[in-house]
């Protein structure tokens, strides 16, 4: 087993810069190819609008290094990689709506409904939702039928009332009250926590993971999850809108429970880093092929926006 200093260095090591430049554009083209431009032409406008925005392309790029991670083909994973997206990106169309966050900007850019209004943005959200399922069952290629399956019914949950959905319910219930570690924990788990084991465990479910190699990636996935939503509450205080691409501030202007209002910002950020070095001790017996996981857990701490 590799100790935890000597999984630092072989992280360090490894040239994440390198990999997303390889991953990311490959990400881009799919994304694109994903969702043409059609008729009704401002649905399908809205939807690319806010898809081929631009962004980290985060939970994409952890699917196909989980899929690698345990030995798959990740080329198999890029349907999968690309409805992530979709979702992902519909999660924060409806996030900035008027009757939700009332964002004007995101991604640099004017969100969806300061655009193309309300209307067509819920719109917008509801057809990369549906498509985003649609995209992983017809296109997913040279894949079981099984595995493809217990991968839609995991996204699937991830999505719901005791996924995003529920998060985003007791998040927005939460504004404007003090609330408990526990309920802050259960909003960030399940906001973005959950998407985030998705990406992570259906990468691997279509690599043909065993059931251990899957509990231990959605153990790394949890901290890796809960660890960027701590960075996320601690930039929304210290990083720039330019540096953010959307409104800073956001959190205490909406009087948003946050870890940092709870901890301060140095416990935070402690939290967020212990919470990084136990997912890579985690992921040690995984071996040269979790070095991609390994390194974008790194970067979910490091990151600036
Ligand atoms: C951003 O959080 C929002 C989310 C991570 C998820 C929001 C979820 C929904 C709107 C439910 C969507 C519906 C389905 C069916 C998936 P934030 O407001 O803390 O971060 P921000 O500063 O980036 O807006
Ligand atoms: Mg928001």
């Amino acid at each position: 087993m590799t100790s935890t200093q000597d999984l630092t260095a072989t992280t360090t090591a490894f040239d994440l810069k390198a990999y997303l430049a390889d991953r990311q554009p490959k990400v881009e083209a799919a994304l694109d190819a994903s969702v043409r431009p059609a008729y009704p032409d401002t649905i399908y406008d809205a939807m690319r609008y806010s898809l081929l925005a631009g962004g980290k392309r985060l939970r994409p790029i952890l699917c196909l290094a989980s899929c690698e991670a345990i030995g798959g083909n990740p080329d198999l994973a890029m349907p999968m990689a690309c409805a992530l997206e979709m979702i992902h990106t519909m999660s924060l169309i409806h996030d900035d709506l008027p009757a939700m966050d009332n964002d004007d900007y995101r991604r640099g850019k004017l969100t969806n409904h300061k655009v193309y209004g309300e209307d067509i943005a819920i719109l917008a959200g509801d057809g990369l939702l549906a498509y985003a399922f649609e995209y992983i069952a017809v296109q997913t290629k040279d894949v079981s039928a099984d595995r493809v399956l217990k991968s839609i019914a995991h996204l699937a949950r991830a999505v719901g009332a005791d996924g995003l959905v529920g998060g985003q319910v007791v998040d927005l219930e939460s504004e404007g009250k003090d609330i408990t570690v526990e309920t802050l924990t259960y909003i960030h788990n399940h906001k973005t926590g959950a998407l985030f084991k998705s990406s992570v465990v259906c990468g691997a479910i279509l690599g043909g993971a065993t059931a251990a190699e899957i509990e231990k990636l959605d153990k790394f996935a949890h901290n890796i999850g809960l660890a960027f939503q701590i960075i996320d509450d601690i930039l929304d205080i210290t990083a720039t809108q330019a540096e953010l691409g959307k409104t800073a501030g956001k959190d205490l202007e909406a009087q948003k429970a946050t870890y940092p209002k709870l901890w301060g910002l140095e416990e935070s950020k402690l939290q967020a880093d212990r919470l990084v070095a136990e997912a890579k001790t985690i992921l040690a017996e995984f071996g040269d092929r979790a070095r991609p996981l390994q390194a974008l857990a790194d970067f979910i701490t490091d990151r600036k926006n």
